[in-house]
């Protein structure tokens, strides 16, 4: 038994484009991820978030849900060509608007409004324009930024900028999984630069337009590497440093790791990196949003062998390691969750005391930790005991770090409700609320009843 500190918040996270659907509606521009998942061969069954979970059209009633729960917190991220069509401009009005009534929604209900400004959707215009790679896009995040938080700044408890650049820059830019499918390992690299700058820009702005001194913070995916072979300690370096330290170091301490400079010279001359711009990237944030769901063991191929790739970002053209495509990730122990992912609830803890060893004086959110399992509704009941074991296993597990000295603040179960899961389509499901996609009725799941007793009597 373990007791959550009644300081400790808990609540659940989502993202504009695997719930919101309305894709067309109240003038809504095209985003990559709109392009990318319409373009056959891209997702499973060529899914799409045209409709998703309904939730623009059912705000109030998945409000309500959320208040059910008794969920402390709600993160959320904004779609940015939905409140600036275009990525040029004035805001879009009725896209504020859906913004203001979740907002507001929340705060009428008790629960803390937590915004990511970025997770994923970057407008079609911008990627025409070159995309990440550009450096251009790092103006235009911190101008719409700015122009989000001057409508929104006087509500929102906590600002994310970005939520796991390392997703946006190595897996759009370099594997070709994610939007906008491109598969060039220097893009990836001059993608990675821009998005910290795009961060890096967007905070002061972000401070300059709220009016009541919101937290400021950006979410990174952490990779947790473990020697794959008794001679591991090179490729464990390599992946850590394009993987990690590609965001904390720049963002946390004004830097890019020298061996990260080295291991990708043969990809790119980091001609893309300027002048003050790291002085930029590194400005003071209140706290660092950590996304956890499993572990990667890795080894150097030895040239011969078939190479395996289980890095569990499924497979794709392109690789999303530029530099160190020649580490192998091998298979992952089990038990495994149906993304294939390992369950290793120890390793988060293990994170946890790393970040705050490595950043000392950053105070730590898990905005990301859960797990998708095939569920079955019997009689109206979905029994995902699992799902329920997953969290309490991660839940513990944050506790034990938070009680050996980190300041980590909070836990936000990924996710509130089931969801496109970008690559996966519909196939993987990850929330603690069932969604229905024929009916769009929610159910909440045993793990959901379970979370809400978990926030309630804080005990584990
Ligand atoms: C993270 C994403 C989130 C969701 C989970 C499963 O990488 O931030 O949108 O897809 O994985």
């Amino acid at each position: 038994m373990g007791v959550i500190p009644k300081d400790f918040l808990l609540g659940a996270a989502t993202a504009a484009y695997q719930i919101e659907g309305a894709a067309h509606e109240d003038g809504r521009g095209p985003s990559i991820w709109d392009t990318f998942s319409h373009t056959p061969g891209r997702t499973w069954n060529g899914d799409t978030g045209d409709v998703a979970a309904d939730h623009y059209n059912r705000l109030d009633a998945d409000l309500d849900l959320m208040q059910s729960l008794g969920l402390e917190a709600y993160r959320f991220s904004i779609s940015w060509p939905r409140v600036q069509p275009g990525a040029r401009g004035s805001l879009n009005a009725k896209g504020v608007a859906f913004y203001s009534r979740l907002v507001d929604g929340l705060l009428a209900r008790g629960i803390r409004p937590v915004a990511t400004l970025y997770h994923w959707d970057l407008p079609q215009e911008l990627e025409d324009a070159g995309g990440w790679p550009a450096r251009d896009t790092a103006e235009r995040f911190a101008e719409y930024a700015a122009r989000t938080v001057e409508v929104l700044g006087d509500r929102v408890a906590m600002w994310t900028t970005l939520n796991e650049p390392w997703c946006s820059a190595f897996l759009g830019y370099g594997a070709g999984a994610h939007a906008p499918g491109r598969t060039n390992g220097a893009a990836a690299l001059a993608a990675m630069h821009h998005l910290n700058l795009a961060h890096g820009l967007a905070v002061p702005e972000i401070r300059r337009a709220a009016r009541n001194s919101p937290e400021v913070s950006a979410t990174l995916n952490f990779h947790v590497p473990r020697p794959g072979s008794d001679d591991a300690e090179e490729a464990v370096r390599r992946i850590d440093a394009l993987a990690n330290r590609s965001f904390t170091e720049p963002i946390l301490r004004g830097d890019y790791p020298d061996d990260l400079l080295l291991d990708t010279a043969g990809v790119t001359d980091w001609a893309f990196v300027r002048d003050g711009d790291l002085a930029k990237i590194a400005a003071p944030i209140d706290v660092l949003g950590v996304n956890y769901y499993s572990t990667v063991t890795v080894k150097e191929w030895d040239g011969r062998s078939p190479r395996v790739g289980n890095d569990g970002h499924g497979a794709a053209s392109g690789s999303p390691w530029p530099g160190s495509e020649h580490v192998e990730f091998l298979p992952q122990p089990g038990p495994q969750t149906d993304m294939g992912w390992n369950i290793a609830p120890d390793a988060l803890e293990e994170l946890l005391l790393r970040l705050a060893r490595d950043y000392p004086g950053t105070p730590l959110l898990i905005t990301e930790n859960g797990a998708a399992f095939p569920d079955v509704v019997v009689d109206g009941r979905v029994r995902d005991s699992a799902r329920q074991d997953f969290i309490e296993r991660h839940l513990a597990a944050t506790i034990r770090a938070r009680e050996a000295g980190v300041d980590v603040r909070g836990y936000l179960v990924w996710s509130l409700m089931d969801n496109f899961e970008w690559g996966y389509g519909y196939s993987k499901r990850f929330g603690i609320v069932r969604v229905d996609y024929d009916t769009q009725e929610r159910i909440v799941k045993d793990s959901g009843r379970r979370y809400a007793e978990l926030i309630q009597t804080r005990s584990l």
